[in-house]
């Protein structure tokens, strides 16, 4: 099955922009989009797109759902508590509609490729326009144009069994939220199955950019200014487009003038030696690896189809500190697994103890459908679950302090975000003495520590 969309299906989709936009101009309106994103950096950076091919259409953004004549709602399934959110605050639009019968809402992203949303979203959400799976995004004109034209509804939702579904469109022009950090996706997708996990179902099989893509896309971005550039994927170590992603990062980092970059997520176990190495030797390369490792118990780990144990986690860690003794180390938790008994969890907690993580994403176990551990009999009661995450969570605490307590009285570089806040190369929120202009770089010599940021002097701006 061919993954790449094909060119003449962007150009086809940029025609149709070309005629809602002239449709606009011949009515003398000037429309707004809106759009409200939910979940992971992923979907972030699918909103930009969407909202760059909204402004193809003519519409300009803004930040105020009331004045708007598109609102574009972007989806997250991976925790029932995000969908729960999800639609109480599209419930809010309704009143919207009734207000402006000519707004067009659309639900897109993970939640719409869910079983049964779209169904439900029928039946219960009228003034929805169009659920729109993750692979339509770039049919965003035509999805407007058929609504303008026909007022109907309209669900392009992908009805292919399990993941097998997933395409790659280049050239769609991305609105970008910030003039100097950005997204690039790198790959899509995951076929890993860890059987918590609604990402394979809702986001397809794993499918890669070409490398040849990807470096234009960041040498393009390096040349317009841009200083923090995260490569996005679900399993960036599984990434397949012409070279392992250890190579593909290095070739990122080889352009001219001082930029960060970034990735995310690494699975343990793909993460390599390689990538560790290129990481060590390049200095455009942020310091810092977001490793999750979800349980400090093989027995969980198993269950949970993580295909590593708790020996070669702590391994691979050992090899990166050994290379890079002052990386950041983050990584994500699931509390309350079914089956994870007192004994296992207590594995985590030590695990924990022992590795000694910058920072921890703490998670309470959320069952999702169609998952195999949702279906699980030996469900843990949320009271348990959440009693273990408070005490993680009190765990982890005083080692971020501790481990954000390492860089007092020393010099660390940081990228300005404005407004006297900062980043460490870690990731770190730094607050600063003094203003400086956001996207730039200085040294901040560092005054104090707390659990959520440091403190800093700029010295050298
Ligand atoms: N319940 C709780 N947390 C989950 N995650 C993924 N699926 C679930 C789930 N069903 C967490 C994992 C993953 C992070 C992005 O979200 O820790 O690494
Ligand atoms: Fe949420 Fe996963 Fe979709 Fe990201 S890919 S928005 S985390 S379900």
């Amino acid at each position: 099955m061919e993954i790449f969309v094909p060119k003449t299906e962007t150009e086809k989709q940029k025609a149709v922009a070309g005629e809602i936009r002239e449709r606009f101009r011949r009515e003398n309106r000037r429309p707004l989009v809106f759009a409200r994103t939910y979940g992971c950096q992923q979907n972030e950076h699918d909103t930009e797109k969407m909202l760059g091919l909204a402004l193809m259409c003519g519409y300009e953004k803004t930040g105020d759902p009331a004045n708007a004549d598109l609102i574009i709602v972007n989806t997250c399934a991976i925790r029932e508590h995000a969908e729960k959110r999800t639609f109480s605050c599209t419930g809010a639009y309704k009143k919207l509609k009734e207000q402006n019968r000519e707004l067009i809402i659309l639900f897109c992203g993970c939640m719409a490729q869910e079983t049964g949303i779209a169904e439900k979203i029928k039946r219960s959400y009228p003034y929805i326009d169009a659920v729109v799976g993750t692979d339509s995004n770039h049919r965003l004109p035509e999805i407007i144009q058929n609504v303008m034209q026909t007022r109907k509804r309209a669900y392009l939702v992908n009805s292919l069994p399990h993941s097998d579904f997933g395409v790659i469109a280049e050239d769609i022009p991305a609105l970008r939220e910030s003039e100097y950090k950005a997204w690039v996706s790198v790959m899509y997708g995951c076929n890993n199955y860890c059987t918590y996990c609604i990402v394979p179902y809702v986001r397809g099989r794993e499918r890669s950019r070409r490398y040849e893509d990807v470096v234009a896309e960041v040498k393009q971005l390096v040349e317009n200014g841009y200083k923090d550039i995260t490569l996005l994927g679900q399993n960036v170590n599984s990434y397949s487009g012409g070279v392992s992603f250890a190579r593909l990062l290095e070739k990122c980092a080889s352009f001219g003038g001082e930029y960060r970059l970034r990735f995310m997520t690494s699975h343990p176990k793909d993460a390599s030696n390689e990538l560790m190495d290129v990481m060590a030797a390049n200095p455009n390369i942020c310091k810092h690896f977001h490793l999750p490792v979800q349980s400090g118990s093989d027995k969980v780990l198993e269950a949970m189809n993580r295909r590593y144990t708790r020996n070669t986690y702590l391994e691979k860690v050992a090899y990166l500190r050994e290379k890079i003794p002052d990386v950041t180390l983050t990584s994500d938790i699931i509390c309350g697994f079914p089956g994870e008994t007192e004994e296992d969890f207590e594995q985590t907690l030590s695990l924990i103890s022992q590795v000694r993580f910058d920072m921890l994403y703490t998670f309470i176990y959320s069952p999702r459908p169609g998952t195999s551990a949702a279906a699980r009999g030996d469900q843990i009661p949320y009271e348990e679950k959440l009693r273990r995450f408070e005490k993680l969570s009190a765990l982890q605490l005083g080692i971020t302090l501790e481990r954000n307590g390492r860089h007092t009285g020393k010099v660390l570089r940081v990228l300005s975000e404005g407004k006297k806040t900062a980043r460490s190369e870690g990731g770190t929120l730094v607050a600063t003495d003094t203003d400086i202009p956001a996207g730039t770089f200085a040294d901040a010599y560092i005054t104090a520590a707390h659990p959520a940021n440091l403190e800093a002097k700029i010295i050298r701006p």
